[in-house]
């Protein structure tokens, strides 16, 4: 018996086209490729050429017809590493540091998400912010009911997005409401596995909230858990606030540091992203690049809550992974481009500073590589799925004006990252499906 073979579908787009393939601040300009008039082409959704316009459009079958992007850039869609969904509903409430804040906003928020019409609703807004911002994939935070992690998978394959997320763990010193049991946190989050991971593009996050909201014998299921589902990924957040860190000490006498807790359950490792990571010191720096983990740079959301100015230098230094993230809602914004706004502000105030080339490396490629995907998203290499946002420079008059005073590819994307937001988003594109269009 002869098998025939189906012929792959074949979509092209042609714009100004930016991605990197590897990390400017070590390997310099030979980290990006830039088309000023690009062709990127998908076959099924993944990448199979990119080039010069001139060169790939006589390699095209007479039968596709590239979709017309000039006079806009494209790139791969953002990458978000730490980002709760159900706090979309409470960004921006007033006056409140890290403990406060969560005790009189985000968790009676959460409290909601028990409802799972509640948790859809939030979880189809969330995707459909995260598109119109031009992210294309996120590691997020849903609640400790598991119904809500249900809802943003089914909300995320709906738009078939690369969506890392799980269920909270939390059974100690937070409202009788919303915790659960070590023993019930490691089932349910067991069954979530079963339920979500790896199906279509969805991604099982352990997710031990933080640990003072953990017992010890919680934290020792999340390692276990973690050890037993090779693939699987953690996330939590880390020495964020000085208050949070004295705590921490106090509930854990015998650990070194905040992050010796986590290191002692086995709860480091590839895959392990802890948000935040201000308040580290040498040793535990160390301990993240050694061990793999990754951290998650959440620039809105430390400077919102005052929880003070994440190292990128020494992070760097350490060869830790870094990606960059909104942290909503105690980040203000769902934009990227906001977000790396504030991220060259936190390194200018630390003495350091950040290149625009860096910048939009850590927004795709870094993030990616920070949850080890970057086989699949975060550039335009060969085989990668076809995420990517298409970018109006000239969005706004003021944006439009300052284009206009600009020499170089360096000085537009700088203008665009400290001027631009989700109105720069001409369109976002999902295995090269288009899945939000501007207006
Ligand atoms: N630490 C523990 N939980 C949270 C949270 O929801 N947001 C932030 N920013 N930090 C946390
Ligand atoms: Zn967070």
């Amino acid at each position: 018996m002869t098998t025939t073979a189906v012929a792959p579908r074949v979509q092209a787009f042609r714009a100004s086209i930016l991605h990197f393939v590897d990390d400017p601040a070590v390997v310099g300009d030979a980290a990006r490729q830039y088309f000023d008039d690009g062709l990127l082409v998908l076959a099924d959704g993944k990448v199979s050429a990119l080039g010069e316009a001139a060169t790939l459009l006589p390699t095209l079958a007479p039968d596709v017809e590239p979709v017309d992007y000039r006079g806009r850039l494209l790139m791969p869609g953002f990458v978000d590493t730490h980002v709760h969904y159900p706090q979309t509903d409470i960004i921006a409430s007033y006056g409140a540091q890290l403990l406060d804040w969560l005790n009189t906003y985000t968790f009676p928020a959460e409290r909601r998400y028990a409802d799972p019409e509640v948790a859809r609703d939030g979880a189809e807004f969330f995707c459909d912010e995260l598109l119109r911002n031009g992210t294309t994939s996120a590691l997020c935070f849903a609640t400790v009911h598991p119904q809500s992690v249900d809802a943003i998978f089914a909300a995320a394959a709906a738009r078939n997005m690369c969506m890392l997320a799980g269920k909270v763990m939390m059974d100690r010193n937070a409202p009788d409401y919303l915790t659960d049991t070590a023993e019930s946190s490691h089932a349910d989050s067991q069954a979530l596995i079963e339920r979500w991971h790896g199906k279509g593009r969805a991604r099982y996050a352990i997710t031990p909230r933080f640990a003072p909201t953990s017992t010890e014998r919680q934290l020792e299921l999340a390692g276990r858990l973690f050890a037993e589902h090779p693939g699987v990924h953690l996330q939590s957040h880390v020495a964020e606030n000085k208050a949070e860190v004295a705590w921490v000490a106090e509930l854990f006498p015998k650990a070194r540091s905040y992050l010796d807790v986590y290191d002692h359950y086995g709860l480091l490792g590839p895959r392990a992203v802890y948000a935040h990571c201000i308040h580290l010191d040498e040793t535990d720096r160390r301990r993240m690049a050694d061990s793999g983990s990754a951290m998650a740079f959440c620039p809105t959301s430390n400077l919102f809550l005052g929880s003070g100015l994440f190292d990128l230098e020494a992070a760097h230094q350490h060869g830790a992974r870094v990606g960059l993230a909104t942290d909503v809602g105690g980040g203000t914004s769902f934009s990227m481009l906001q977000t790396l706004n504030e991220a060259y502000k936190v390194a200018l105030m630390a003495g350091q500073t950040l290149d625009p080339w860096r910048a939009f490396y850590l927004a795709t490629l870094g993030s990616a590589r920070a949850l080890y995907l970057d086989d699949s998203i975060g550039s335009f290499a060969t085989g990668c799925v076809g995420d990517f946002v298409v970018l109006d420079l000239h969005a706004t008059p003021l944006m439009a004006r300052r284009m206009e005073r600009t020499a170089t590819l360096a000085e537009r994307l700088f203008a665009l990252m400290m001027l631009g937001d989700d109105r720069a988003v001409v369109a976002t594109h999902v295995a090269g499906e288009c899945r939000y269009v501007r207006g």
